[in-house]
C-alpha cells in the first residue's frame, strides 16, 4: 500500500537513529551498519553535517535506506529529498508536514504520543506512526492500549528504547520496529570503532528477529 512506511524502511526491525557531527564518519558508519543487518538509516538534522551525511550515504552506500529524522518545517522535505533521502521522519504530525510529505512523494514516518494526536493523523491518511519519547509517553504499556483502540495504526517507538526493553515493545502487535540512538554513539564514531557497531546491529536484528518470530 502507498501507505506502508515500514515497507518503504525494507521492514527492518530495528532503526538506529543517527547523531554525527563529522561528514567523514558517514559512510564508515553506514556499511557497518549495513554489515550488521540494518539497512534502514535515520540520520538527524541535529547536526551541521547531516545533510552531507545523507549525500555521501545515498551516494556511496547503496544497500543504505537512508532517511532524514528531527524534520520539523515542511521545506525541509524538499531539501532532504535532494540530498538523496528516502524517507523522512519527524517527531510530530502536522497536515502541513503531511502535505509537504505528499507534494515531494516521501514516506513519511511522524510522531503521535496521545489518542488525539493519532486521531489528527489517521485523518489525514496516515497509519503508521513514531511514537516518541517513547519511555516518558507511556512506554509498552501505552502502545498496549492504543493497540485495542487503534488496531489498523502501527508504531515505531523511539526515545529510551534498548536491547533491555526492546521485547517490550516487539511483542505488541501494534509495534512494527524500534530506533534508537544506542546503536551508535559518538564515542564510537570518534574513536572508529566500526566493528562495534557492526556488532551491535546484528545483536539488535538478532533480537528483533526472535521477539517478532
Ligand atoms: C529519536 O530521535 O528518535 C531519539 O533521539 C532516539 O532516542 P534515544 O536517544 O533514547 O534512542
Amino acid at each position: 500500500a502507498k501507505n506502508d512506511v515500514f515497507a518503504a524502511l525494507g521492514n527492518n526491525p530495528v532503526i538506529p537513529v543517527l547523531v554525527v557531527e563529522n561528514a567523514e564518519h558517514a559512510v564508515p558508519m553506514a556499511k557497518a551498519l549495513v554489515a550488521g543487518g540494518l539497512t534502514a538509516l535515520e540520520v538527524t538534522l541535529r547536526t551541521a553535517s547531516a545533510m552531507e551525511v545523507v549525500e555521501r550515504i545515498a551516494n556511496e552506500v547503496p544497500e543504505a535506506i537512508i532517511g532524514v529524522g528531527t524534520v520539523t518545517r515542511a521545506e525541509q522535505f524538499a531539501q532532504v529529498k535532494k540530498a538523496g533521502a528516502q524517507f523522512v521522519v519527524s517527531p510530530g504530525c502536522t497536515a502541513t508536514l503531511a502535505h509537504a510529505a505528499a507534494d515531494n512523494d516521501m514516506p513519511f514516518l511522524p510522531g503521535a504520543v496521545t489518542a488525539s494526536e493519532i486521531i489528527a493523523a489517521m485523518e489525514l491518511g496516515i497509519t503508521d506512526l513514531k511514537f516518541f519519547p517513547a519511555g516518558t509517553s507511556g512506554g509498552a504499556a501505552a502502545l498496549k492500549g492504543f493497540s485495542t483502540v487503534f488496531s489498523e495504526i502501527r508504531f515505531c517507538p523511539t526515545g529510551g528504547v534498548k536491547p533491555a526493553n526492546m521485547a517490550d515493545y516487539l511483542s505488541l502487535p501494534n509495534v512494527a520496529t524500534v530506533g534508537g540512538t544506542w546503536l551508535v554513539t559518538a564515542d564510537m564514531l570518534n574513536g572508529g570503532n566500526w566493528d562495534e557497531i557492526t556488532r551491535l546491529a546484528s545483536e539488535a536484528k538478532a533480537q528483533a528477529e526472535s521477539i517478532l518470530a
